[in-house]
């Protein structure tokens, strides 16, 4: 069975405490707005999507307890709340375009001379509530996609031996995973030799996370600090790199975690296929090109302790973007739910599949 981040049933919602992994296992309940924009900030809850989602179920949560009559003001309400939650982490665009989708369902439910405050209610909790079963459903269809086009590459001794970077599984997602995804699909055919998962300093999201997830799955891992890409690069024969994203520019460009530029630069060198998986959601048509993605900075701590425990000599300045951006020109593929694109195809592709997507 694959691990549970999210628990939620109708007006209720807890969220596993990913800071407390892999040693302790314990859900914080997540009461409405504040308690969901705390556990994004905090990071106990991490993950593009699993921050939309989150966020966006804190609402449900907050919203099944308001007893409010006047669908205008609920509508205003929840614009206002969506766009505070949006500002808990900068740089993952899921959760922005999931509130502009709802914000855009609100209007129109609120619009909607024949709609009732409680049907207003009901269809936007409900709609929130689809986003867990589809998040499960495209990151399926993301590791189909991923584990075909990486199957049909394959030459040598015919096994897959795979690197990634950060974590992007069950815990980042409603489950499943994205690149992780495609690992598990990976090994779910048979076909995956091994995976190599980074440290991914400084929050240690790999050693932490992915290697607890992967032990969890009994998938042969093998873990790696973020310093020794090269080096495996070298002396292993990585069949492909793959990795999540936070946020892809409609040029390709994507930002993801600290980390993921250098695995890039160092698979170039040694032509090592460099993949991007990620849904629709993760990708960002207003933006040209990744230079406009704001990044967001975190705080020195996370450099200069691991847990209470300080490791940085006393007194040192820190610089701690928690994202890069990886040029597109780097990227072999972006592994999306709906087939694989080459970078530069983006612009022409996505639209018409993000037009389709509806709240509706
Ligand atoms: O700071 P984090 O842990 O939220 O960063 C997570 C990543 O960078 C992931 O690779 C990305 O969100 C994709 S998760 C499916």
């Amino acid at each position: 069975m694959s691990l549970e981040s999210i628990k939620y049933k109708r007006g209720s919602l807890e969220v596993l405490d990913q800071l407390l992994l892999p040693l302790q296992t314990r859900y914080v309940k997540v009461d409405g707005v504040e308690d969901g924009w705390k556990v994004i900030n905090k990071m106990q809850v991490r993950g593009a999507p699993a921050i939309a989602i989150v966020g966006c179920l804190s609402l449900a949560v907050e919203l099944l307890k308001d007893n409010s009559s006047d669908k205008k003001i609920m509508r205003q309400e929840i614009e206002g709340k969506l766009n505070y939650l949006v500002s808990a982490r900068p740089t993952a665009v899921n959760i922005k375009l999931a509130a502009d989708e709802l914000i855009n369902l609100a209007n129109t439910l609120c619009a909607g001379e024949n709609v009732s405050p409680t049907e207003f209610k009901d269809r936007f909790i409900s709609n929130i509530e689809n986003m867990l079963t589809k998040d499960i459903e495209d990151n399926k269809a993301i590791g189909r996609h991923g584990c075909e086009v990486i199957l049909k590459r394959l030459e040598g001794d015919g096994l897959v031996r795979i690197l990634t970077h950060c974590n992007t599984g069950s815990l980042a997602t409603a489950g499943y995973g994205t690149a992780l995804g495609v690992t598990r699909a990976l090994h779910e055919s048979k076909r995956l030799e091994h995976v190599y998962c980074t440290e991914t300093r400084p929050y240690n999201q790999g050693a932490r996370l992915t290697a607890y997830e992967l032990v969890h799955e009994k998938i042969p891992a093998t873990l790696i600090v973020d310093s020794m890409v090269s080096a495996l690069m070298r002396t292993r024969k990585i069949t492909a790199v793959v990795v999540g994203a936070d946020r892809v520019a409609a040029n390709g460009d994507t930002a993801n975690k600290i980390g993921t530029y250098q695995i890039a630069i160092v698979a170039k060198y040694h032509e090592v296929p460099f993949y991007v998986a990620a849904p629709l959601t993760s990708i960002d048509m207003s933006l040209t090109s990744g230079e406009k993605i704001k990044i967001e900075e975190r705080p020195d701590r996370e450099m200069t302790h691991i847990g209470e425990h300080r490791i940085a000599a006393p007194g040192i300045n820190c610089w701690n973007p928690s994202f890069d951006v990886t040029p597109a020109s780097l990227i072999t593929g972006i592994i999306t739910e709906k087939g694989v694109f080459a970078p530069n195809k983006l612009a022409e592709v996505i639209p018409q599949y993000q037009n389709k997507c509806s709240t509706n």
